[in-house]
C-alpha cells in the first residue's frame, strides 16, 4: 500500500512537471508569481541554436552623402591626437560581399565615441537590423571597446530581438579597407552567437 502511494505521488510529480514545463512564460507578467523552478523557463524547452554570420560594413565618414556624422565634441578634441571626446552618429549599410553592390542585408546603427586618450579606441554603441533574409525583422545589440588599427576587435554581444531574442556573444571586427581620400571603410564583421 505505502509503495502504491509512494507510486502514485511520483506520477503525480511528473505530471505536474510535464504541464508547468509546456506553460512557458506566466501570462499575467506578476514577477512574485514566477517560479524559479528551471523546468518552468522556455528557454529549457526550445535548447540553445548557435550560429556564425559574416557580413561588410560600409562606413562612409567624408562630406558627399555620409553614412556617419560627427554629432558632439568636445573642447579639447581637436587637440587631442585620439580626438578624445568625439561623438558620431551613424547608419551604415551591412552587406553579404565586402562589394557594397552586394546583398544588402540591413542596417548597422549607433553611436560611436573616442573614449580612449592613449591611442585610437573607440566605445561602439551599435544595432545590426537586419531586412533581408533568415533574421529579417531582427536585431543584435553590441556595445564594446573598438581599438580600431588592432587586426581583430573583439566586442560583445548584448542581446537580441525577434530571432534573436536572449541572444549573447561576440563579434570580432577586421578592417577590409579604408580609402583616406573619401573617408570610405569597409569593416568585416564575424558575429558568433548563441541564441534560442
Ligand atoms: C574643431 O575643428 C572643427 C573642424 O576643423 C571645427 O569646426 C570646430 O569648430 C573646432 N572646435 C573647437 C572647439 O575648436
Ligand atoms: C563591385 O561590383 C560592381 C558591380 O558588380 C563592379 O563593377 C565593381 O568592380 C566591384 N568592385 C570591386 C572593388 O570589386
Amino acid at each position: 500500500m505505502a509503495k502504491l502511494f509512494y507510486l502514485l505521488s511520483i506520477i503525480t510529480i511528473i505530471i505536474v512537471l510535464a504541464t508547468t514545463s509546456t506553460m512557458g512564460w506566466p501570462t499575467n507578467h506578476v514577477v512574485e508569481s514566477v517560479q524559479t523552478t528551471h523546468s518552468r523557463f522556455p528557454i529549457d524547452d526550445g535548447g540553445q541554436k548557435q550560429t556564425h554570420l559574416r557580413f561588410f560594413w560600409h562606413n562612409f565618414a567624408g562630406e558627399q552623402q555620409p553614412t556617419a556624422i560627427t554629432i558632439a565634441q568636445g573642447p579639447t578634441t581637436n587637440s587631442s591626437k585620439t580626438k578624445f571626446g568625439l561623438l558620431n552618429a551613424f547608419d551604415d549599410p551591412i552587406t553579404v560581399g565586402p562589394n557594397l553592390s552586394s546583398q544588402l542585408l540591413g542596417q548597422s546603427q549607433g553611436i560611436y565615441a573616442s573614449t580612449d586618450q592613449k591611442t585610437a579606441g573607440l566605445l561602439m554603441v551599435m544595432n545590426f537590423f537586419f531586412s533581408y533574409g533568415n533574421y529579417k525583422g531582427s536585431t543584435l545589440t553590441i556595445l564594446g571597446r573598438n581599438q580600431v588599427f588592432n587586426e581583430v576587435r573583439e566586442m560583445p554581444i548584448l542581446g537580441g530581438t525577434g530571432l534573436f531574442r536572449f541572444a549573447r556573444g561576440f563579434v570580432e571586427a577586421r578592417t577590409h579597407s579604408v580609402d583616406s581620400k573619401s573617408s570610405y571603410t569597409i569593416v568585416q564583421y564575424d558575429c558568433y552567437i548563441f541564441y534560442y
